[in-house]
């Protein structure tokens, strides 16, 4: 990977497709269903146009700001992505190497290959935990403890995935991880020989999280049964507040796309809400998160933190975000892009695209501190939908009753 000839991230996503085992290419590069969602998620920001200003002083330009109280050098979080460690060897450890060097934050997921305990003895500074909730509420609540101990400085908790919107392409490949040793996915897998060299290499080659963790549990089987049988379908405000209580860190709530759904994640204190879709891979039908993101930002931005996720694939992008109000934003594809083209040197590179691009974008609108970008930056299209009134007002959680 000649870093000097990669010049935007679709760049490194077709390396990317060309080094990885197809499953896990398919794993990460689609949505649910019909991909509506998901293909929406990347085009709504073409509505969004970004007013060009010009004869300003736009020397000395800053992107640093803070996310949860954190510095970071540029409104970018690293999203909690399922299988890192399938897309490169190792790949949480390097992600979050490369993440940190950069000043910006790492988001580990539950459904990593790598163990928070092995990112946490490769990396000195805390990162992120992003918790699904199990049927087992014991494992949730051990999954904190660890987090804990592993100092992890923030804890993301993910309300949109109770149930696995279906991916197609997983069923058909028959999406395992470690691979089934079956003669399509050798013969694949027999095309990637750098893939396969890593991961020889490594002994991180299934759930971390969960293997040997969970009673009973030796071997996962699909991402997809897991999801069926773990995931609490029961997840409701009154478990976000169960959860609260065991964490006192940063608390994160990610997946809301709906004003009613903000208005409630700020009756539980949340430090900070991820307006997300989940990149498409959940609701199929569910509005781009672009659209939405500016409702949100209205109704709950003095009291808390907006952040965006979902569709960002360049830094223009996230300028558009900013504008509309977010306080940072998260990336998901655009760098697992660049972790399966390059491991650590590809995360990086993902990341010197964004905030080049973003720093130049920021630039010929006629700004130079990312804190002061806002709507006067923008032009908004006319209004997509429209939101019926509410029939009745959002219930509130119980504590916020009492
Ligand atoms: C898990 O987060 C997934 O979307 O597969």
């Amino acid at each position: 990977m000649n870093p000097a000839k990669i010049t935007c991230i679709e760049d490194l996503r077709q390396i990317y497709e060309s080094r990885v085992p197809r499953m896990f290419y398919d794993y990460c590069d689609t949505g649910s269903y019909t991909t509506g969602t998901y293909v929406d998620n990347t085009r709504a920001f073409d509505k969004y146009k970004l007013r060009q200003r010009v004869a300003r002083n736009i020397d000395n330009r800053s992107l640093k700001t803070r996310m949860v109280g954190q510095d970071v050098s540029m409104p970018v979080a690293l999203a909690p992505i399922g299988l890192g460690g399938m897309q490169h060897a190792d790949g949480e450890i390097k992600a979050c190497r490369a993440a940190q060097k950069f000043g910006v934050p790492y988001t580990l997921t539950t459904m990593s290959i790598c163990s928070i305990e092995e990112v946490a003895r490769h990396n000195d500074k805390p990162f992120w935990f992003q918790l699904y909730v199990m049927r087992d509420r014991g494992f949730a609540s051990d999954l904190v403890a660890r987090a804990r101990a592993a100092k992890c400085s923030a804890l993301v908790l993910t309300l949109d995935l109770q149930l696995l919107g279906q991916r197609h392409k997983d069923i058909r490949n028959g999406l395992s991880a470690p691979p089934k040793l079956t003669i399509p996915n050798i013969l694949n897998m027999m095309t990637k020989p750098r893939w396969c060299a890593g991961m020889l290499g490594t002994r991180n080659r299934t759930f971390g999280n969960i293997v040997g963790h969970v009673k009973g549990v030796e071997d996962m089987g699909t991402l997809a049964e897991w999801t069926h049988h773990q995931f609490d379908p029961t997840l409701d405000w009154t478990s976000v507040e169960f959860i609260r209580k065991q964490w006192h860190g940063k608390l994160i709530l990610k997946g809301i796309n709906d004003v009613d759904d903000a208005l409630l994640a700020v009756q539980t204190g949340a430090d900070a809400i991820i307006v997300s879709n989940h990149g498409g891979r959940q609701l199929d039908g569910a509005p781009a998160t672009i659209d939405m993101l500016g409702a949100i930002v209205d109704a709950v931005g003095d009291k808390t933190e907006v952040f965006f996720d979902s569709g960002i694939r360049t830094g223009i992008d996230i300028m558009k975000a900013m504008a509309l109000g977010a306080k940072g934003t998260m990336v998901g594809r655009a760098y697992i892009y660049g972790l399966g083209a390059g491991g650590e040197a590809g995360v990086t590179r993902a990341l010197e695209i964004l905030k080049s691009e973003l720093d130049v974008t920021m630039g010929l609108c006629g700004e130079s501190d990312i804190t002061k970008v806002g709507r006067h930056n923008l032009m908004l299209p006319a209004p997509p939908f429209t939101i019926p009134p509410p029939s009745r007002a959002p219930a509130k959680p119980r504590s916020a009753r009492r």
